[in-house]
């Protein structure tokens, strides 16, 4: 069966073909050099964005597959969360797309899609697992029992992950995303010569917290210029890149503890990260956990992801969506949680 994937949730504007599991093809087009003076994503921009590129896109993802239209038996797309405007075109186009194609559609959680994305292309997904989801708009920890079975555990009671990269990269004159430039800043400094004054005050709880982290190294900055010190920003870079990732662990291993799950995933913009991956994969061990992350060109925002995840569920759960779903952007990660259901296909 040939899966047709639409991501537009946020600034990037993906099309994938899949057939069977298998990666047919995976097209993303981004506006974030629209985006980048702003030092931030503009919703209107994105959408206009959509707006224009989806269908060429579309096209793309088409020809590079080596399908014909005819050939589609399913189109996958986004529904939430994420920026109303840019889901609203994909939804919209998907839903036009399926109506014309008469073919079934399924509307996907994109938090979801990003859990799954390092399991395309394979058939054995270990569950239960915990899912830890880290990008620039979201830090969400659940427990998933199966493709449409999933426990919330915590979230960022503030800034996303992602977002306290990019924000620290900024506050260091830097530019937007900033996740890449502090991981490369940080590789050149040791993080033990600055000290951040940063304690993470709920460690008991699943939630996370990051604009503490945040705001230390934004006082450490005016700290130093006021007595007319020059910031080192590889120390800084390391010191911040350490602290966030210590603390997301510590997380990861309390919840596992807690659910008693010795699997962990990892997905979304910031699993990209090597020094992430290398602590995370070095302290699980020493606990007999295995972490799992997706391939590097899976990490950020593309449709292969919702294509593959939506065909999972067509194929196992017998799910279609109805035209009345529209998109949500605050979509919970919980499939039963405060959105239109799947309608199932009997
Ligand atoms: O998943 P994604 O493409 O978009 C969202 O759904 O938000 O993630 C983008 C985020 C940005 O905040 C970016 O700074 C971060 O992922 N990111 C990184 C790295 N590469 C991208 N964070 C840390 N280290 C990186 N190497
Ligand atoms: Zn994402």
């Amino acid at each position: 069966m040939i899966t047709l994937g639409i991501e537009t949730s946020c600034d990037e504007t993906g099309v994938a073909v899949i057939r069977d599991g298998k990666i047919l093809s995976n097209e993303v087009a981004s506006s974030l050099r629209f985006h980048k003076r702003y030092g931030g994503i503009v919703p209107e921009i994105a959408t206009r964005y959509h707006v224009e590129t989806i269908d060429r896109v579309f096209k793309k993802a088409i020809l590079n597959a080596g399908v014909k239209k005819s050939q589609i038996g399913l189109i996958a797309f986004t529904y939430g969360p994420g920026l109303a405007g840019s889901l609203l075109v994909g939804v919209s186009f998907a839903k036009a797309l399926g109506f014309s194609l008469k073919v079934p559609i399924i509307g996907i959680n994109h938090l979801q899609a990003h859990t799954f994305s390092p399991f395309i292309g394979k058939r054995y997904i270990p569950f239960p697992f915990i899912s830890l989801v880290i990008s620039g708009g979201h830090t969400t920890l659940a427990l998933v029992k199966d493709l449409d079975r999933f426990e919330p555990l915590g979230q960022t009671k503030d800034d996303a992950i992602g977002e306290a990269f990019d924000k620290v990269s900024k506050i260091l004159g830097f530019g937007y995303p900033g996740g890449h430039i502090i991981e490369s800043l940080a590789k050149k400094g040791c993080s033990e010569r600055v000290k951040l004054p940063y304690t993470p005050h709920d460690r008991e709880s699943l939630n996370f917290s990051f604009s503490g982290i945040k705001t230390a190294v934004l006082y450490y900055v005016r700290d130093v210029s006021r007595r007319d010190n020059k910031i080192n920003v590889f120390d800084l870079a390391s010191s911040f890149q350490e602290t966030v990732i210590k603390t997301v662990f510590e997380k990861l291993k309390l919840a596992c503890d807690i659910k008693k799950i010795k699997t962990i995933v990892i997905s979304g913009g910031v699993s990209i990260n090597r020094r992430l991956r290398e602590y995370f994969i070095g302290s699980s061990r020493r606990y007999g956990i295995k972490v799992i992350f997706p391939e590097n060109n899976l990490c950020l925002d593309n449709a292969a992801m919702v294509a593959s995840l939506g065909e999972r569920l067509y194929k196992k759960k017998r799910y279609i969506s109805n035209y009345y779903i529209s998109a949500l952007s605050s979509l919970g990660f919980n499939t039963g949680e405060g959105y239109v259901r799947f309608t199932v296909n009997n």
